[in-house]
């Protein structure tokens, strides 16, 4: 049985049409399976021409015969606008690189105000909060984007109820646009909701990719829906963004507070403002007679906000939005702004503007 490296060079000598380079040089083959009784492989193509398609199955397979592999199948997916930025950048000269790069929101000059949006576990409401947030700010006015840098657990777009794809632009790749907030999310190039499963320095490039490669055009805000806990994400953030303030968000128990307190130990120790801590999921309001019953607990965000010497900015209730999927731009995480939820998050918002911008 031959293994992928022969396979690999066999085909070498197959150039895409469209770069005129080596398919396999430009890893446009993939998911390759080797058994007994043949070859299973997957060929991004990066043009629609059905004619190619036919074209690349007769020539992979003659160039596979002299290897002995009678059987060759395969897949064809069209490669992503992400994946046809990513080969370009690949395939440009270092020199012009530097001149191509796009104004860039994290240089020097910028004026962009950031805010990473942390808690201590996940399911305490961090996504519902950073969305509703951005929204609440776009809502007084001002141009906010968020990042969702939670690369593995990506939500964003899923709870705007955003479906389109970002578009390419000479090069660039344009947010999409929900509710006057621009969003850029893992989420856009994963075909199928696909697992994640890049590691360590990819993770790094992929964000910076999220900075460098995206034309946020005239933004503000921009919040990041960081990834739960304080592993690798996290503090690549905090790295990348040493300007950037954060927001911690917990749950009234206890334990989540305590747990929370580590990714507040995280910003202090790499010292990043803490704007104050969202306590969400504070309490249940009894609808007919209005009384609050603390389900979860009592305290835990006070507690917080007053170890991490912070505000507490808000304890956000329990309910969740009263949207409907037959409205337009139909957002299942959305508190609308007339709501109590909607209310607390424009005060919060409103706090913050005066904090960031007096
Ligand atoms: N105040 C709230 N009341 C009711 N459900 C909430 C509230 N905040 C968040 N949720 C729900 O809890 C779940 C977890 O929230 P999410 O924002 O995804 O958390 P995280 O990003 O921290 O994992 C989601 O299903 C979300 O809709
Ligand atoms: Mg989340």
């Amino acid at each position: 049985m031959i293994n992928k490296d022969q396979l690999l060079e066999a085909l070498k000598p197959l150039i895409d049409p469209q770069y005129q380079k080596s398919m396999t040089d430009l890893n446009l083959v993939r998911d390759i399976m080797i058994k007994e009784d043949g070859v299973s492989l997957t060929l991004i193509t990066t043009t629609d021409d059905e004619a190619y398609k036919q074209q690349a199955k007769s020539a992979i397979s003659l160039s596979l015969k002299p290897l002995g592999v009678e059987q060759v199948h395969i897949r064809f997916r069209a490669i992503t606008d992400f994946e046809r930025n990513q080969l370009n950048e690949a395939l440009q000269p270092a020199a012009q690189q530097a001149d191509a790069a796009p104004q860039t929101i994290l240089g020097e000059q910028s004026k962009v105000k950031f805010i990473a949006i942390a808690s201590g576990k996940g399911g305490v409401g961090k996504s519902t909060v950073t969305v509703n947030l951005a929204v609440a700010l776009a809502r007084q006015g001002k141009k906010v984007g968020i990042v969702d840098a939670d690369i593995y657990g990506f939500s964003i777009p899923d709870m705007m109820g955003i479906e389109e794809q970002p578009q390419l632009v000479n090069n660039a790749i344009i947010p999409v646009e929900r509710h006057g907030v621009k969003v850029i999310s893992m989420g856009f190039f994963v075909q199928d909701n696909a697992p994640v499963i890049w590691r360590g320095p990819m993770l790094g490039k992929m964000l910076r990719n999220f900075f460098h490669e995206v034309n946020w055009g005239d933004v503000e805000y921009i919040l990041l829906d960081l990834p739960p806990g304080t592993g690798d994400v996290a503090l690549d953030v905090h790295q990348m963004i040493p300007q950037s303030k954060e927001i911690i968000v917990t749950t009234p128990h206890a334990t989540a507070a305590f747990v929370a307190a580590r990714a507040g130990a995280m910003a202090v120790s790499t010292n990043h403002d803490i704007l104050g801590v969202v306590e969400n999921m504070s309490y249940y309001e009894c609808k007919s007679c209005g009384s609050k019953d603390y389900v979860f607990g009592k305290g835990g965000g006070a507690k917080l906000a007053e170890n991490l010497h912070s505000e507490l900015l808000a304890q956000i209730p329990l309910g969740a939005p009263d949207n409907h999927i037959s409205e337009k731009d139909y957002s299942p995480s959305v508190y609308k702004a007339d709501t109590t939820a909607g209310q607390i998050y424009l005060d919060v918002a409103a706090n913050i503007i005066s904090k960031l911008e007096a």
